[in-house]
């Protein structure tokens, strides 16, 4: 009987030795979570422009992008009179353009966008629209344009959170290695259309003299850059970025060609090996 009674106070003073003690661990980090959170806000990043990892230079990226079991390939090749050959391109950019073409598949977007222009950037917590029938041939009912060798690829910034761009939107002063033909463009558009001066230009070229030669007449849709009222991104709901659809009108069939395209800003450095600034692709359609 008392072996008993002294077995059943040790099980209760380890219970609660046991019920006390976890109690204890977990208030402890309960704590330190909250006094974590308390210097946390989920929409603004802590560490920000130079202090982040990330750093002040938006990269450039290209869709679509070659399959993912080859990560370091850049090679847009198919055949355009199959469509089980170029279909897994568009595909892929059927994926890419789910969210642009769907209001409402982002969190948040559908209720806060706004009508953005030039003269009208967006109130803070809003978001430009990226109206994608604007994409000339670069559409989904058209197949990107795959099917008539001709494609599109698309070009998108990397978001960089509080990013503002620095333009060139004065045709005088253009950097010496900046194309001809963009030089040209911006002159044209000071010219004709001044207040679209604050825009991050584009410009696509090929790598090599036989590349410039191949690559042929390329244009880009709605125009030839990312518009300065989409910055900065201040991950707003339902933020999308803004895309530039270039279209290689007439490639040469039959041989690879090297592409660089390159966004332009004083505040964009462009590095290849960094992948900053500019991107690089090869396309071979047979
Ligand atoms: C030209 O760009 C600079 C730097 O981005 C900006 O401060 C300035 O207001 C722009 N000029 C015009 C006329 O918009």
């Amino acid at each position: 009987m008392a072996t008993i009674c002294v077995h059943n106070t040790a099980v209760a003073k380890i219970g609660i030795f046991y019920i006390v003690f976890y109690s204890v661990l977990a208030a402890l980090v309960a704590v330190c979570m909250w006094v974590f959170f308390q210097t946390l806000d989920p929409r603004i990043p802590k560490w920000q422009m130079d202090q982040s990892l990330i750093g002040t230079n938006p990269g450039l990226g290209f869709r679509p992008l070659p399959s993912e079991d080859n990560v370091e390939s850049t090679l847009i090749w198919y055949k355009g009179t199959e469509e089980k050959n170029y279909k897994m391109w568009t595909d892929a950019l059927d994926d890419f353009l789910q969210d642009y073409r769907t209001p409402g598949q982002v969190l948040g977007r559908g209720q806060n966008i706004y009508n953005c222009d030039y003269s009208q950037p967006p109130p803070k917590g809003m978001v430009c629209e990226v109206d994608i029938k604007q994409y000339g041939p670069c559409t989904l009912e058209n197949h990107y344009n795959y099917h008539k060798s001709a494609p599109c690829i698309f070009l998108k910034l990397n978001k960089i959170y509080g990013w503002v761009p620095d333009f060139y939107n004065d045709s005088s002063s253009l950097p010496n290695n900046m194309p001809t033909d963009l030089k040209e463009y911006i002159k044209e558009k000071e010219q004709k259309e001044q207040h679209t001066m604050n825009t991050v230009w584009v410009s696509c070229e090929g790598e090599n003299a036989a590349d410039i030669e191949n690559v042929g007449q390329i244009q880009y849709y709605p125009r030839r850059g990312f518009p300065g009222y989409y910055y900065p991104y201040e991950n707003s709901e339902g933020y999308l970025s803004p895309l530039v659809a270039v279209h290689f009108e007439r490639p040469v069939r039959g041989i690879i060609i090297n592409v660089e395209c390159k966004a332009w800003a004083h505040n964009i450095k462009h590095d290849r090996h960094e992948r900053m600034g500019t991107v690089h692709f090869e396309l071979m359609i047979d």
